[in-house]
């Protein structure tokens, strides 16, 4: 005879096992056929790095996997070799492995491959070896700029697409029987109907690395800071979604250059190159059309090789002082021209500046008077 408690044990026991298979049999992802989810789905699965101490994650929530762009790719086609357990051959993701789905329209297997052949020649290149650049950590590989995203449902944008929502999806039911078939291919397309990032989101990216003086020079690069002077910035900042981000300069539509293939400014082909600059400016083939009628002097001028601040030491004297200069631009190697731009440019930012603060603060003590005298005389009816 076996004791109770060994009983109770074994009846635990069973409903853990249980509770196992019926959790993991509910997963949705596709990607669990090969049932790496089994461990991977509890959010304890993770322990502190010896060599850098910092927390290593491994859960990943079966749940969100299933709504993402990559829930129809099995793990083991992006971690290779990795269904040994204990895993002992742990490799970095490459996204140019083969995906192990047939891309529709030409019935060809499906990889990035062609996004890395364009990043490879593209500004971002660290270069091949032998011929790698200095500093190669300093180049964004495709996880730096991206992560497994989310389908999001043109719903989430009502307000700015009216019309196009969850009814559609209702709608496609009404021909396509199979739920889960439809819904993909729904998200699929739903996904890609407004700009993977908002433009704030990309800006953000982008300067992670941009506006890293030091990084920056390194690779003769002034940090562009100065964007965040323009009105541009704060169009964006606001949230108008057609206000220009680095992409609608550098990678536009039209110039057969996206962010994967940007060039530097002075290649004839890049959208910044001075010929090309007025029809950057117009952007005829974006969604907002821009500055239609601009001249090539119009498009010439300067951007964000401007850095302004208030803050580090600039004084009214010697603007060209900013610390947003890149460290080794002397002021000496600006021109004439140029320090009279910065200096008109600091003038003006210092009189805005205290002019919105007196406005501002002058109808706030206004206010506050009113107020003051309201409660006051309340006692008087
Ligand atoms: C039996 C449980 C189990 C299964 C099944 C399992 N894993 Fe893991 N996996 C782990 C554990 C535990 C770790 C953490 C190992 C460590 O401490 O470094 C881990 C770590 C990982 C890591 C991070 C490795 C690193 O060091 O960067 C990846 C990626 C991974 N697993 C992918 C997979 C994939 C893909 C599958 C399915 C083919 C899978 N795992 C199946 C238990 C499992
Ligand atoms: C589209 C490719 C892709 C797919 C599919 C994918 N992963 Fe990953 N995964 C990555 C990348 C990229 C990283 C970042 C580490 C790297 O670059 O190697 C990563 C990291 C991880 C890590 C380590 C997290 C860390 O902090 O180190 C785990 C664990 C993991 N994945 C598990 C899974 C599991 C389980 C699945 C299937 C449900 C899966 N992955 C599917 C691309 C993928
Ligand atoms: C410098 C940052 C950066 C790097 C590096 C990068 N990407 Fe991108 N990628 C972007 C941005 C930004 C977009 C979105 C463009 C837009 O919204 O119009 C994008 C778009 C994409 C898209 C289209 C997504 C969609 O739903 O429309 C794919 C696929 C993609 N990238 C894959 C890759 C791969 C694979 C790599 C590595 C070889 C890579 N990217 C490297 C920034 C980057
Ligand atoms: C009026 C009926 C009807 C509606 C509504 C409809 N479809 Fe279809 N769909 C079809 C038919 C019929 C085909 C196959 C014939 C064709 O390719 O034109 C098809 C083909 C497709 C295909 C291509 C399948 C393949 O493998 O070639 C996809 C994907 C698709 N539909 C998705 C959708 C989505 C998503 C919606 C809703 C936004 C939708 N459809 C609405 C009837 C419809
Ligand atoms: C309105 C158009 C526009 C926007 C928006 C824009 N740029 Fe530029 N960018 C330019 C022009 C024009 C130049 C050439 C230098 C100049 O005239 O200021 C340039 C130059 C650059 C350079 C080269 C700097 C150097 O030292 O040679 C980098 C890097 C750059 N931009 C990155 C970005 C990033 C990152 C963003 C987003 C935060 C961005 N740009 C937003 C137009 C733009
Ligand atoms: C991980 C860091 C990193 C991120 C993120 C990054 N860049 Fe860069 N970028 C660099 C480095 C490093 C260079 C210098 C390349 C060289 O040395 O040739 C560069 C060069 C450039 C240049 C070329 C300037 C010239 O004319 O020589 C442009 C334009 C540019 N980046 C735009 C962008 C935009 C737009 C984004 C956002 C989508 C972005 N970068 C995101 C690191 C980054």
């Amino acid at each position: 005879m076996r004791s109770p408690a060994v009983k109770e044990m074994s009846f635990v026991f069973c409903l853990l096992l249980a509770f196992v298979f019926c959790s993991a049999a509910s997963v949705k992802a596709t990607a669990d056929e090969e049932d790496c989810l089994i461990c991977h789905r509890y959010p304890g699965l993770a322990r502190i790095d010896q060599k850098t101490g910092k927390l290593r994650l491994f859960y990943v929530n079966p749940n969100l996997y299933s709504e993402s762009v990559h829930s129809r790719i099995l793990c083991r086609y992006c971690h290779v070799g990795l269904d040994v357990i204990p895993h002992n051959n742990v490799k970095k993701v490459n996204c140019a492995n083969k995906c192990h789905l047939k891309e529709p329209s030409t019935g060809k297997e499906f990889s990035h491959e062609n996004i890395y052949g364009r990043l490879i020649h593209s500004v971002h290149s660290p270069g091949q070896p032998p011929h790698l650049k200095k500093y190669p950590q300093d180049f964004p590989r495709c996880a730096d700029c991206h992560v497994n995203q989310i389908y999001r449902p043109i719903a989430d944008l009502k307000s700015m697409k009216p019309g196009i929502n969850k009814d559609a999806l209702r709608r496609c039911m009404g021909c396509h029987r199979d739920k889960k078939w439809t819904k993909h291919f729904y998200e699929h397309f739903a996904h890609r109907m407004h700009k993977a990032r908002s433009p704030k989101e990309l800006v953000d990216l982008c300067m992670a690395c941009h506006s890293d003086p030091v990084r920056m020079a390194r690779h003769g690069l002034e940090p562009v800071s100065g964007y965040k002077d323009t009105f541009h910035w704060k169009a964006v900042l606001y949230g108008d979604p057609n206000a220009p981000d680095c992409l609608s300069c550098h990678a536009p539509p039209g110039f057969g250059i996206d962010v994967h293939s940007m060039v530097p400014i002075d290649n004839p082909k890049s959208p910044l190159y001075p010929k090309n600059r007025p029809l950057t400016c117009a952007n005829p083939y974006g969604t907002q059309k821009c500055h239609p009628g601009a001249t090539y002097k119009f498009a010439m001028g300067k951007i964000h090789r401007l850095p302004i601040t208030l803050r580090g030491g600039v004084g009214l004297v010697s603007p060209a002082k900013s610390k947003a200069l890149a460290p080794g631009v002397k002021e000496e190697a600006l021109s004439s021209k140029e320090l009279m731009q910065r200096k008109i440019y600091y003038l003006v930012k210092v009189v805005y500046t205290l002019l919105i603060t007196f406005v501002v603060g002058g109808m706030m003590v206004h206010q506050m008077m009113d107020f003051y005298r309201t409660l006051k005389n309340r006692g008087h009816h």
